[in-house]
């Protein structure tokens, strides 16, 4: 077998997906086939859901049927408030939600059942909930009452409205809706592939879910978001922009919310939300923010070589200044990006059991070979740093 070192899995096919399909280069996804673009402008976060998961769009009496489904398990196990309670407030929202995906499980009597239909189950309850356990969250650690979701709105709605207490105007939740669906599948990316390796070892789908959860969580993955927000405050005002990006370029620092590991050209999700967080921001008095996003744009791609690089905005690009837009707080972010992605994660555990082969491939061992053991009271302080990594960075429980 000839195995060929392959860092960061850029050049490896690790799973077949009929869920969505990228062309990095000429800047497409489709969901199942049909445009992210069209999807956008006509589809809604309920009917792409069934979508991912079923391989066709839904006929009118199946898609009333999903979302009522989803609708009945919006409510959470009362139990869960005490776990939810017993996280610090000052717990990240990521966190937090990395814990309680998991707690959800001991909720569910069918956590542990392998069949197809219980994991369907599970991957409706997990969709249906996970908006909950954000707004719960993010309620209490603010010391305001729990909100309890309302059955007869639709998934973004009753997201908005549980996290304001206020039923939120058509086009905000229009303006969630629009991320959600635009969030909901993307390939083998870093967090689902998490969820395959977790659930390609028989493992459980929440289990696979929070190991998805904990993986989004980094600035390079789902993290951007939050970051882009906080550039742009950091930023201030319009007039500033040119001196900080570019103070940053020069820096060789890296600009949130720019470059994709698999688009090297337009990502197509960034093209639509371009266009629809200008008018998000100009709804709710934010359009001097989107117009500092228009300008760091400009100036990043005005840079040499970027293009070449295959530089330009990402979704998280745009997406920051909408949910900055809905109100949302910064540390939200990249929970709306969990919610919507917990569709593509548990629709690849569906797929990946359906075909199941343990994930597991090698690591090239970079270390020494054929030491010798010597007992601990025999062993003198090295003088030498090892070539191995692991070994520099020796571990001391009392640093
Ligand atoms: N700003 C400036 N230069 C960049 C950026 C950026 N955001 N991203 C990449 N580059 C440059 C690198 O400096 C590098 O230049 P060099 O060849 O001169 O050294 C070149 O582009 C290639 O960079 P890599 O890190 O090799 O590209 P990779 O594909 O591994 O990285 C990544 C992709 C991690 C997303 C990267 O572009 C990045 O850090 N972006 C900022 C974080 C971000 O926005 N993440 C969200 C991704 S989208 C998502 O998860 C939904």
């Amino acid at each position: 077998m000839t195995l060929s070192v392959d860092k960061g899995l850029g050049n490896t096919i690790a799973a077949d997906t009929q869920l969505s399909f990228i062309d990095g280069a000429k800047g497409v996804l489709e969901y199942v086939g049909f445009d992210i673009d069209s999807l956008a402008r006509n589809s809604t976060f309920e009917e792409t859901t069934w979508l991912l998961w079923n391989g066709r769009l839904p006929i009118a009496r199946e898609l009333a049927d999903f979302s009522k489904q989803l609708q009945a398990e919006y409510e959470i196990d009362p139990r869960m408030m005490d776990v939810l309670r017993s996280i610090p407030r000052t717990a990240s929202p990521m966190d937090a939600l990395r814990t309680l995906v998991s707690a959800l499980a001991h909720f569910d009597v069918e956590a542990d059942d392998p069949s197809p239909a219980a994991n369907q189950r599970k991957a409706l309850r997990l969709v249906a909930k996970t908006p909950t356990l954000i707004a719960n969250f993010n309620r209490w650690r603010k010391g305001k009452p729990i909100v309890s979701p309302d059955s007869t709105l639709t998934l973004a709605q009753n997201f908005l409205w549980m996290l304001t207490g206020a039923l939120p105007t058509a086009a905000m939740s229009r303006a969630l809706d629009v991320c959600l669906v635009l969030h909901a599948d993307h390939g083998l990316n870093a967090s689902t592939f998490a969820a395959r390796v977790t659930i390609s070892t028989q493992s459980d789908m929440y289990s696979a879910a929070t190991s998805a959860v904990g993986t989004l969580k980094g600035p390079l993955h789902g993290g951007a978001n939050q970051e882009v927000m906080e550039m742009l405050l950091e930023i201030g005002q319009l007039d500033k922009v040119d001196e900080y990006i570019k103070s940053k370029l020069a820096r060789k620092e890296r600009i949130m919310g720019f470059g994709h590991r698999v688009y090297k050209a337009y990502d197509p999700r960034a093209t639509y939300l371009k266009t629809f967080a200008k008018q998000v921001a100009s709804d709710t008095g934010n359009l001097p923010l989107y117009e500092m996003t228009r300008r760091i744009e400009e100036i990043v791609l005005a840079q040499p070589n970027i293009i070449e690089k295959g530089i330009f905005p990402n979704v998280d690009f745009y997406s920051a200044t909408t949910y900055y837009s809905l109100g949302l707080d910064l540390d939200l972010f990249t929970c709306m990006f969990a919610a919507s992605r917990m569709s593509g994660w548990t629709g690849h555990c569906i797929e990946q059991l359906a075909a199941n082969k343990l994930i597991r491939p090698h690591a090239d061992y970079t270390g020494p070979h054929g030491l010798v053991y010597q007992p601990v009271d025999q062993r003198s302080k090295p003088t030498t740093s090892s070539t191995s990594p692991s070994v520099k960075g020796t571990m001391s429980v009392t640093a």
